[in-house]
């Protein structure tokens, strides 16, 4: 299996409860490694352009509003298998959908404050990654 790495976004919902410490206590467990982070307070613009995929889909400006409602936490987690073992740590997008013990479960309470972001895919990773990052 190969090392990868992928974007995480813990979102204003567990910043504004405190919860940065257990969820980046919980990639930490799992082995997955913080090679960067920064705290942020996302612009209206940095958020319609990370999100631009869903441009089209009726809640898009409702997330854009979300995610620039107080700031993020956005990092690069490393590891094996990373993309994949981080969207398993974080569970299904809708909390109430999410599995016992994972991140959503446990701190999201809908499925527009769902408390973290994670790449869904390779692609995904190295463009999300370059746009909060660079190269
Ligand atoms: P999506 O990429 O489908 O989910 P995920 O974050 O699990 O990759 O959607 C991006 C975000 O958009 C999602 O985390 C929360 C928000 N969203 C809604 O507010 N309503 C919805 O019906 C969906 C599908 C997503
Ligand atoms: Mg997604």
């Amino acid at each position: 299996m190969a090392v990868e790495r992928t974007l995480s976004i813990i979102k204003p919902d567990a910043v504004a409860k405190n919860v940065i410490g257990e969820i980046v206590t919980r990639f930490e467990k799992a082995g997955l490694k913080v090679v960067a982070m920064q705290m942020k307070q996302l612009s209206k613009e940095d958020a319609e352009g990370f999100y631009a995929e869903h441009k089209e889909r009726p809640f898009f400006a409702d997330l854009v509003a979300f995610m620039t409602s107080g700031p993020v936490v956005v990092q690069v987690l490393e590891g094996e298998n990373a993309i994949a073992m981080n969207r398993d740590l974080m569970g299904a997008t809708n909390p109430k959908e999410a599995a016992e013990g994972t991140i959503r479960r446990d701190f999201a309470e809908s499925i527009d404050a769902n408390a973290v972001h994670g790449s869904d895919s390779a692609a995904s990773a190295e463009r999300e990654i370059a746009y909060f990052f660079g190269a």
